[in-house]
């Protein structure tokens, strides 16, 4: 044997099928490691599954407290969309993993580092990007390095005696306690609705009659209470999930530009990540002033893109943080949103540091706001857009 390679390892057939690539065609022995960041696999069976194609460790590792803390709550406070839509649940749990990939490969004394992803995605930038932040050793993807097609791969397995536990699976999912992603089978055509039982956490039939509501509380950005019970993270999420997937929110359809330049059709189960986005934006309209409003809009969306495009590792990411952290001083508060077959609303906000004051903004009588002021305001706040039109009326 060459030494030893530590691959990230799912269980399913990528990650299978390189297992024994390594072994055989790169004389490896092989260490596995399967981060649990909620995605609710059985993993005792997967440990088993490693066992049985030969690696000689297999390490499981907790890491939802770690994922929750310390990427989702960054996530909540940056309003973290991806061209609008996407939580990028799979894009935040990505450098988590290779982070512990490369733990695990000094404390094994490893030559390698591996991982499954293929070349047409945006998880293997994610895994290379900071595996080499914190590693020098090779990579191995023989998915991607070697142009392998899931015909080849399942040919593969068989002759390998690799499990193919369910020959054609309808799609393609990655899941944690952020978000559910499906993707390929039937939509791959664009045009073509989702079939119901693409889903599981949203429920899309015999939704309730009567509308639910739910409170969250925030403080400093981060939620501690959902419906007056102080939660950690990983438990309010869950809950969550639970409660609005029931009222049949948190579904996400849209077209999706990856880093490699491919548009492809996602689709998503997100519905804690939809009432914590929605909440909290909500939330920082009411404290934050216009400025730091339309200032943050702006780092929000280049956060989101450093997490997308497999750029967490760059110092860029962690100066937004800063920023984004300090915003938060002021958001807390208390946000109701209502949820009824599928829709989903923020029906009510409070916070001690509401900057929306009900004597300025009445109609009514005893509004303390000088409407005599707004002359001059507005002559001058126009004065170059109306000099320039009554230029152009000239001509
Ligand atoms: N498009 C999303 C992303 O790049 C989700 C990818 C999910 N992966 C999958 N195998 N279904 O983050």
């Amino acid at each position: 044997m060459n030494g030893k390679a530590v691959l990230a390892f799912s269980g399913g057939l990528d990650t299978s099928v390189v297992i024994k690539y390594l072994q055989e065609k790169h004389g490896l022995d092989v260490v596995t490691v399967t981060v649990d960041v909620g995605q609710g696999d059985d993993l005792e069976k997967i440990s088993r599954k490693a066992k049985k194609l030969g690696v000689v460790r297999h390490y499981n590792i907790d890491a939802k407290k770690e994922f929750a803390d310390n990427f989702v709550l960054p996530a909540i406070k940056a309003n973290a969309l991806y061209q609008k839509k996407y939580c990028l649940a799979t894009a935040l749990a990505r450098p988590l993993i290779a982070q512990k990939i490369v733990e695990i490969s000094k404390k094994e004394n490893a030559q390698a580092l591996a991982h499954g992803c293929t070349g047409k995605g945006n998880d293997q930038v994610r895994f290379d990007v900071t595996m080499r932040s914190g590693s020098g050793l090779p990579i191995i993807a023989p998915i991607r390095d070697l142009n392998l097609t899931r015909d080849v791969e399942i040919k593969f397995a068989k002759e390998h005696g690799i499990p193919i536990e369910t020959a054609a699976k309808r799609f393609s999912i990655d899941q944690n306690l952020w978000g559910r992603a499906i993707e390929g089978g039937e939509l791959e055509d664009a045009f073509e609705e989702p079939p119901d039982d693409a889903f599981i956490w949203v429920r899309t039939r015999n939704l309730p009659d009567r509308p639910q509501y739910v409170t969250i509380k925030f403080i400093q950005g981060v939620p501690i209470e959902a419906d007056g019970k102080p939660m950690k993270p990983v438990d309010l999420i869950a809950h969550l999930n639970k409660k609005a997937g029931a009222s049949g929110v948190g579904i996400i359809d849209h077209i999706e530009d990856r880093v490699v330049g491919i548009k492809s059709r996602e689709v998503y189960e997100t519905p804690a990540a939809s009432c914590l986005i929605e909440a909290h934006t909500d939330l920082e309209k009411m404290v934050l002033t216009k400025h730091e409003l339309r200032f943050k809009a702006m780092v929000d969306s280049e956060w989101a893109w450093l997490a997308y495009s497999g750029l967490w590792q760059d110092p860029l990411r962690t100066d937004l943080d800063m920023f984004i952290n300090a915003s938060q001083k002021r958001v807390s508060g208390t946000v109701k949103l209502k949820m009824f077959k599928g829709s989903l609303r923020v029906v009510g906000r409070k916070s001690e540091y509401s900057l929306y004051s009900h004597d300025l903004a009445t109609y009514g009588a005893g509004s303390t706001f000088d409407q005599t002021l707004a002359k001059g305001f507005v002559e001058l706040w126009g004065l170059q857009s109306t000099e320039a039109n009554k230029l152009l009326r000239k001509r």
